[in-house]
């Protein structure tokens, strides 16, 4: 194919292959004229002088004219060559200009204007999960703990192993928690808890430990009234030479009577949790009931916020610190379950909707 065109460049002799080739400049500066995109350019710059344009089929038929005709047109295909690719290079600046200002355009983002200003007067407002976790925050950090993250795409050492969490516990099957779909050795999965931060926080090798950590996490569960497969957890670790249970029992108490009230009692019961050794569940004064009694708590008046214990040996080395000459607490609970608690919300699916008129309802609050 390419063969046959040489031929009929050569067949055109000078002044018609001259014809030609200026035809041909015209047509690409025209062209160009109208690119847009990048995809367009590369198009049009393909067929002004990709190898089988007329600009290299006729620079290959050179060496087959003879001396008289390969000096003129020799000319005619260097000058055109120079005048395409000037053009070519002009449209290739405008077109990465004009991109650059569309995307720009596109990712601009004007946070004061928008649904939730306008809908609120100006005001705006925060979501409950959102102020929740600055509340609680807040309340740790005058209790001396500082606030640190961790991130939400794990691997299984970090999330399970590191945490004493055996190869066979069901936590681990894929039918409980989100794997990525991407070639990693060992897999990488949303984590399903904050705990693995407390691992991350005892490797960074830096005693004593009074952190924690906010964030989101991942389970499969259906959707129901009380789980969603992304929410919000805080993970709690403390880490210093003699740290007790003792410590662990006043720390959750101080915890809950500042964020629920003087009025709110904390209970721990036995519990188990690979991690932690001894293990117990974390439970709260029921805040509809007040500790009467009634449907929520299933008639107990307390309920269940969340896990804690002492941190196991084993996960004290994976931290790399030696258990022998320190020991430490951890707890852990769900924030959307804590926001449902106290603003009585009857479903938690309400809260990852997103629907401004929960926002307008309780902007006001807290
Ligand atoms: N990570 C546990 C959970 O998600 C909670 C927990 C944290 C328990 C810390 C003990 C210590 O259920």
């Amino acid at each position: 194919m390419r063969r046959e065109r040489v031929m009929e460049a050569e067949g055109l002799g000078a002044a018609s292959s001259i014809d030609a080739l200026a035809g041909h400049v015209e047509r690409v500066l025209a062209e160009l004229e109208a690119v847009e995109s990048s995809l367009d350019l590369a198009r049009v710059r393909e067929a002004a002088i990709g190898p089988t344009s007329l600009l290299a089929t006729l620079s290959r038929s050179l060496r087959d004219l003879d001396p008289s005709q390969r000096s003129i047109v020799g000319r005619a295909v260097s000058d055109a060559r120079r005048r395409v690719t000037d053009a070519l290079e002009r449209a290739g600046r405008r077109v990465r200009e004009a991109e650059l200002e569309r995307q720009l355009q596109a990712e601009r983002s004007d946070p004061t204007t928008g649904l939730v200003r306008s809908a609120l007067d100006g005001t705006g407002a925060r979501h409950l999960v959102a102020r929740a976790r600055m509340e609680l925050e807040d309340v740790f950090w005058r209790l001396g703990f500082e606030v640190a993250t961790g991130p939400e795409v794990e691997d299984e050492w970090h999330n399970f192993e590191a945490l004493n969490v055996a190869e066979f516990h069901p936590a681990r099957a894929a039918q409980d928690s989100f794997y990525l779909d991407v070639p990693a050795s060992p897999p990488l999965l949303l984590r399903t808890h904050t705990s693995p931060a407390q691992i991350r926080l005892m490797r960074r090798g830096r005693l004593p430990i009074y952190a924690v950590v906010p964030g989101r996490v991942y389970r499969r569960d259906t959707p129901d009234a009380r789980h969603t497969p992304a929410f919000h957890q805080i993970e709690a670790l403390v880490v210093d030479e003699g740290i007790s249970f003792a410590h662990l029992k006043g720390t959750i108490e101080a915890f809950t009577s500042a964020y629920f009230g003087p009025h709110i009692a904390s209970r721990l019961r036995p519990a188990y949790f690979p991690f932690t050794e001894p293990s117990a569940e974390f439970e709260v004064t029921c805040t509809i009931c007040g500790g009467q009694g009634c449907r929520t708590c299933s008639g107990t008046g307390w309920i269940e916020l969340g896990g804690a214990g002492m941190v196991h040996e084993r996960v004290l080395e994976a931290g790399g610190l030696d258990p022998t000459s320190v020991s430490g607490f951890a707890f852990g609970f769900g924030i959307d379950r804590l926001v449902q608690m106290r603003y009585g919300i009857a479903d938690m699916r309400i809260l990852p909707d997103n629907d401004v008129r929960l926002l307008w309802q309780t902007r006001g609050e807290a």
